[in-house]
């Protein structure tokens, strides 16, 4: 595909979609973005302040379930491509409040897809996650072609996403893509997610809640590097494929835990082990060889430097983290924890 673009990139002021948006501006001269983000919780123009005045950059605070508002963009803008990051994104909030996980990530992303299609959108990618393939035992790593299995309702709720994706594919021609990455780590992640909320109480001498026996596995992976596989299977992907990213690093939640602990100068006596989650995955692991083969990409950064620059970012970064856990944080953090209590 020609690099001279416009691209819808929705949920581009959370975590991930904010990190894709600054490295899009900085490397790809060519392409436009509008930015569709609704601003949830999750959402924070603090995390890509420094994008808002550059040129090649327009955002707009909007529901990617909003028809009228999608068709409206796509035309005004005549837009090329939509990389759709939008979701509702954590697994516990989708335990105790699952709707707004299907109006978002199954509704909202149909939204996109038909609207889409009505416009003449060339490519459509999705960012999607390996929870879609359910939970792995000690052994066996997940492919492209493993079943479909989902255990929680926000690995429900991108399991149907997907389908659809595909089924626009099959039924109406539309050229998509999806990429199922791995859990991501690094700079503006919201401390809601385990490596963020463990660093942020670690600072303040505060307990770190690990569920259950803290020997899940998850595959980490450099959040730079999730974005430029997205970019590299939206502009090289083959239309109708997925794409398995992964960072090939796995780790049990307690290594990273006194990682963390390391890293800060923290005692290990600040580990608290909690109440489980309900469903909870054991262990996730993904086979990335079909993006390395077919189209080149591999992780570049290395977990155990990965971390320590993440830890350095967010010790540089108080003030951020602070403007982020400023509304609803805390009373989200009591309800989740309070409940839990110690193990
Ligand atoms: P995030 O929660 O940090 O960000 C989600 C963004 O979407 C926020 O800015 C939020 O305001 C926006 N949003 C939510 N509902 C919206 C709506 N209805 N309309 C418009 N915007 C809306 O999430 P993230 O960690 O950056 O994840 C981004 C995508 O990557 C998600 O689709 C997620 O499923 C997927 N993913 C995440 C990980 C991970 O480890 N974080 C791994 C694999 C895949
Ligand atoms: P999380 O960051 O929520 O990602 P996901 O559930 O999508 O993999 O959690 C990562 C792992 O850390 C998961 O096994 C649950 C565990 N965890 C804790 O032990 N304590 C916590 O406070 C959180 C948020 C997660």
């Amino acid at each position: 595909m020609s690099n001279s673009q416009t691209l819808l990139v929705t949920g581009g002021a959370g975590f991930i979609g904010g990190n894709f948006v600054r490295l899009l501006l900085a490397t790809e001269p060519d392409v436009r973005i509008v930015n569709l983000d609704a601003l949830t919780y999750a959402g924070n123009l603090a995390s890509i302040r420094d994008c808002l005045e550059q040129r090649h950059h327009t955002f707009v605070r909007g529901d990617i379930a909003n028809a009228e508002l999608v068709r409206h963009l796509l035309q005004g803008h005549k837009i090329t491509g939509i990389i759709n990051f939008a979701a509702e994104s954590h697994v516990d909030r989708s335990i105790t409040g699952p709707k707004v996980f299907i109006d978002t990530n199954v509704g909202g992303t149909l939204n996109l897809l038909w609207n889409a299609r009505e416009c003449g959108v060339k490519r459509f990618l999705q960012v999607s996650t390996d929870e879609v393939y359910g939970s792995l035992g000690d052994s066996g790593y997940f492919r492209e072609d493993t079943p479909i299995s989902p255990n929680s309702p926000y690995s429900a709720s991108k399991a149907s996403a997907d389908h659809l994706v595909q089924a626009f594919h099959h039924t109406y021609g539309l050229d998509t893509v999806i990429t199922r990455c791995s859990n991501n780590y690094g700079a503006w992640q919201f401390p809601e997610k385990m490596i963020p909320l463990m660093i942020r109480n670690a600072m303040a001498d505060k307990p770190l809640p690990v569920y259950g026996d803290g020997l899940n596995v998850r595959d980490w992976l450099h959040v730079l590097d999730h974005c430029r596989a997205i970019w590299t299977a939206f502009s090289k992907g083959r239309a109708g494929q997925v794409y398995n990213v992964g960072g090939n690093s796995e780790k049990t939640n307690l290594d990273v835990v006194h990682t963390i602990l390391r890293g800060l100068g923290k005692p290990d006596s600040l580990i608290s082990f909690v109440k489980d989650r309900p469903g909870h995955d054991r262990r996730y692991a993904i086979d990335a060889g079909k993006i390395r083969r077919e189209l080149g990409w591999e992780p570049q950064m290395k977990f155990e430097s990965g971390i320590r620059d993440t830890i350095a970012w967010y010790q540089a970064n108080r003030a951020w983290m602070d403007e982020v856990t400023s509304g609803d944080y805390q009373k989200y953090y009591d309800q989740m924890y309070g409940k839990r209590g110690q193990a």
